[in-house]
């Protein structure tokens, strides 16, 4: 077994930070040892396979991504990162385990679904992973299985009140499936939009002769998405489930979920670094094509409605809890390409697995949220929401060591030909700058990124069963 001393960096945890060394005994975190020890420090360099200087530079837990698409069908085609290239490029920014979705659609058997996932993952992940399960046809049976998915440490499932015809669920089989959840302690993790109001718009936009990008998103306002949030908390709220609702754009849902955790409910949100930085108005509306890069649901909303700064304002404050990437690439070429003509055919997602410590460290930078907040809103509340806590999310004794070393006066040009591994022809983030940079990543003790230089290897990344949610109130 390897044993790894970081030496002389300033240790961040959600709870503080604090200068200290963290050895690394094989897979796992041995110790924190504080400087004052110097006889035990001493001791301890002396006696390990291989140092890792961390002078001035930060030293956090490994970023927990919930909420990824490897290989997702959509729209007639399928997410293009493959488990291989999508880890390796997750471990590039900083994030060792990714919570990805196995899909059940109408028809399918849910534990079939999610055998195909991990067929697809098995042995190709660079870092660890586990997984949800999408629920796209809620019955007796699949009913049934929700018990079968928490014993294989499936602990939550995604609904979705958009997209009929597809993954869609009615407000029955919502309610049916939350009081199961409620019963055996899965979370409910809900894709809130009103999906058949939607459909009606998109219509009558496509007969208007309104077909570029930007309609995605017009056809998709905040009403709907503030509508079906209220109406999935009143669900869980009805039946006793927990609630997390993702990828959250508009102010208003958030509104909603704040109003909801007042009262002291179950209820969570996740945002995407998408939502905190793009727009409406910028990117959708770019000129010609161009805004199919950034067609995803919930759509970016208008800068000039101010919804980018309240969701800021909510990861300050509690009000969201989580980052996620929601990463679902698409190339422009042959998938984006799909909807010229028609913004409805554009496969909806961005990719961002890659990016988002970064993205959300330049918030540190820019004074939005704390140190710790990044840590807490990357690593820790993910891996606590879900059942990873103690192994994931934290940098302590008996943890596993998935640790990144941070430089944060290091920089990072994001763009194809700088910094993009994710397998995709063009990046939702080509020209954004960060006053920071990961420098060294480990996954369970191996250095897997070091020097700008991907040490890592298919196969590494081990399949983690999740208990129960850990951050319920
Ligand atoms: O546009 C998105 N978000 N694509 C991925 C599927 C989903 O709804 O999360
Ligand atoms: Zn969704
Ligand atoms: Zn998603
Ligand atoms: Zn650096």
């Amino acid at each position: 077994m390897t044993t790894t001393l970081i030496t002389g960096g300033t240790v961040v945890n959600a709870t503080g930070r604090a200068r200290a060394d963290v050895l690394v005994d094989g897979e796992t975190i041995a110790a924190l040892v504080a400087p004052g020890f110097t006889a035990l420090g001493a001791d301890l360099a002396a006696g390990v396979d291989r140092v890792i200087d961390a002078t001035g530079k930060y030293v956090i837990p490994g970023g927990v991504d919930a909420h990824t698409h490897m290989e997702l069908p959509f729209g007639g085609t399928f997410a293009s990162d493959t488990f291989e290239t999508g880890t390796a490029a997750a471990a590039w920014g900083g994030t060792t385990t990714i919570i990805d979705f196995a899909v059940q659609r109408q028809g399918e058997r849910v534990l079939d679904g999610l055998a195909a996932w991990h067929e697809k993952a098995a042995g190709r992940c660079a870092i660890d992973y586990a997984f949800h399960q999408i629920v796209g046809g809620v019955d007796d049976d699949s009913l049934k299985a929700m018990d079968e998915l928490v014993t294989e440490g499936v602990t939550s499932i995604k609904l979705f009140m958009a997209y009929p015809g597809v993954f869609y669920s009615t407000d029955d089989q919502i309610l049916r499936a939350m009081q199961k959840a409620a019963d055996n302690g899965s979370v409910v993790m809900m894709h809130a939009e009103n999906g058949p109001a939607i459909d009606t718009l998109v219509a009558q936009h496509l007969a208007r002769g309104e077909t570029s990008p930007y309609f995605h998103g017009v056809s998709r306002p905040w009403q709907l998405e503030e509508e079906a949030t209220h109406r999935a908390i009143m669900l869980a709220d009805l039946t006793g489930a927990p609630l997390y609702v993702v990828h959250v754009s508009a102010k208003q849902a958030i509104a909603q979920v704040a109003a909801a955790r007042n009262l002291g409910k179950n209820v969570f949100a996740e945002t995407c670094p998408q939502y905190l930085y793009l727009s409406l108005e910028e990117q959708l509306g770019a000129p010609g094509f161009e805004g199919a890069k950034w067609v995803c649901s919930t759509p970016l909303r208008s800068r000039a409605e101010g919804h980018q700064e309240e969701l800021w304002r909510a990861l300050r404050t509690n009000d969201a809890q989580v980052v996620s990437t929601d990463h679902c690439p698409f190339c422009m070429k042959d998938q984006k390409e799909l909807g010229l003509g028609d913004f409805s055919k554009i496969p909806n997602g961005i990719g961002g697995v890659e990016h988002r410590m970064d993205l959300l460290y330049q918030g540190v930078v820019d004074g939005r949220i704390s140190l710790e907040r990044w840590v807490e809103l990357c690593c820790t509340t993910p891996a606590r929401m879900f059942g990873l806590h103690g192994t994931k999310g934290v940098l302590a004794p008996g943890a596993d060591a998935d640790v990144v070393v941070y430089d944060p006066a290091g920089r990072t040009s994001i763009g194809l030909g700088k910094t993009h591994h994710m397998n995709m022809d063009h990046s939702a983030w080509e020209g954004f700058e960060i006053d920071g940079h990961v420098d060294t990543v480990l996954s369970r003790g191996t250095v897997v990124i070091d020097g700008g230089q991907f040490h890592g290897r298919a196969g590494h990344g081990r399949y983690v069963p999740r208990g129960l949610s850990q951050y319920l109130l």
